[in-house]
């Protein structure tokens, strides 16, 4: 569920871990090929990624930070390293994670706001992702849109949403994503309002500007059968968010 504590986060780390190993058979459902698709749009497709110190918060099975690798990304070292640890904790300065050094060119949060019911713990992320990205720098976040959506509740992408209770400011849910052949991956989330509903709220307290959604029209799977995605369309089950730091000059 929400990682509001050490506790809550070891659960959602456990309960990630157990099932990383199926969690990559999103890439072959439409679902997951739209989500590769608009996140290197958003973190690269205009070639933003070319050398650039990159910053993965809850990084996964490395899918996304493989992305940007393949786009040019940290290409003096071309590697990848990991860091364990609740990244709504200070990351940074004295009693930060050893061995990070911001600023980073790209900081990128994905699916992390979903794991989140509690505004302090998301303003304590949000303060983070502010400390790690240069000025003139960028954010690139996916995020689930309202999880009771048709999109979602349907399946028609692959992943389905249910088992919603709302609670004051957002919503608990678990979310299924189908593997062939193996058990489901099933995960328990938590969304705030203030994160699925499109508000930029956030980003711009935190120091961010230009905050634009990655239009899903424009992604290749969309565009060859647009009659397929228009329930998506309509009504996503996540967005693709990318920011601009701001320059001290903007500030
Ligand atoms: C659905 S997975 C997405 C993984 C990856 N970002 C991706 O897009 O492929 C959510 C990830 O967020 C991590 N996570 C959730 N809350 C976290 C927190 N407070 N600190 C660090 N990682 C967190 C989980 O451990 C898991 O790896």
């Amino acid at each position: 569920m929400a990682s509001s504590s050490s506790t809550e986060f070891a659960q959602v780390k456990k309960e990630y871990d157990e099932q990383a190993p199926s969690y990559n058979a999103l890439l072959k459902l439409p679902f997951g090929v739209l989500e590769s698709q608009l996140f290197i749009s958003a973190a690269a497709g205009d070639g933003f990624c070319k050398n650039a110190s990159v910053l993965d918060l809850g990084g996964g099975t490395g899918l996304r930070a493989r992305q940007v690798l393949e786009a040019g990304a940290a290409r003096e070292s071309g590697r990848l390293r990991w860091f364990h640890g609740d990244v709504s904790r200070p990351l940074f300065g004295e009693q930060g994670v050893v061995g990070l050094c911001p600023p980073y060119d790209l900081v990128m949060a994905n699916w992390i706001f979903d794991h989140i019911d509690s505004p302090d713990v998301l303003k304590a992320l949000w303060r983070n992702i502010a400390a790690a990205v240069r000025p003139g720098g960028r954010f690139v976040g996916v995020r689930a849109c309202d999880p009771r959506c048709e999109a979602m509740k349907t399946g028609k992408y692959g992943p389905t949403c249910q088992d919603f209770v709302e609670f004051s400011g957002g919503i608990y849910y678990s979310s299924t994503i189908p593997v062939s052949g193996a058990p489901s991956v099933h995960l328990e989330n938590a969304s705030l309002e203030v994160s699925y509903s499109g508000s930029t709220e956030m980003h711009e307290r935190y120091g961010f500007c230009d905050v634009k959604s990655e239009p899903c029209e424009n992604a290749e799977i969309v565009k060859s059968d647009p009659g397929f995605w228009q329930l998506w369309i309509e009504r996503p089950g996540f967005v693709v968010v990318k920011a601009q730091k701001r320059l001290n000059r903007q500030q």
